[in-house]
């Protein structure tokens, strides 16, 4: 049974998105970055203040390789994207979804976050980020559903109808 990958920005939905989405289909959820801290038994704000993002991408890769096979609802960390091998890894092993929202309705969600280090900077540097990765997030998508002005129902019933 293959895989179902959620991929978007940070505060795209995909983790409220991912849990009920695998309820409706009866498969097992996965949160990647719940797995890798609990893993690793340290905190992403951990992880990045030891070793940096690049020491976070190399935990984000190897958890995505232990999960390539439970055929499971997974919500990937929004920067999944950034590792180029997580795209064969994903694609033979399920299908990706991307959940798009406009970076306006990101803000209004996210507000400030110290749990995560890459949406804790400037204001031009995460608008800067989130541009940077949109046609990464397409590219590398089966599907793109857009998740602005929606509730997480309505965007569960659409990717069931999608997928
Ligand atoms: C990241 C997004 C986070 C988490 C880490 C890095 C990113 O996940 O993996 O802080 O690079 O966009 P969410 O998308 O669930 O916030």
């Amino acid at each position: 049974m293959k895989n179902i990958y959620l991929i978007g920005f940070m505060g795209s939905g995909k983790s409220s998105v991912g849990k009920q989405l695998a309820e409706r289909l009866q498969k097992p959820f996965i949160d990647l970055d719940q797995f890798i801290e609990e893993k690793n038994e340290k905190s992403i704000p951990d992880i990045f203040a030891e070793g940096g993002e690049a020491s976070f991408r190399e935990y984000e890769a190897e958890a995505l390789n232990s999960v390539k096979n439970k055929g499971a609802v997974i919500a990937t960390g929004g920067g999944i994207i950034e590792t180029t091998g997580n795209q064969v890894v994903m694609e033979s092993s399920g299908k990706i979804i991307y959940l798009h929202t406009d970076f306006d309705s990101i803000i209004e969600r996210l507000q400030d976050d110290p749990n995560r280090p890459l949406w804790n900077q400037d204001h031009k540097k995460r608008h800067a980020l989130f541009e940077k990765r949109l046609p990464t997030y397409k590219e590398w998508a089966d599907v793109t559903v857009n998740t602005t002005d929606r509730t997480v129902d309505e965007i569960v019933v659409q990717v069931v109808d999608v997928i």
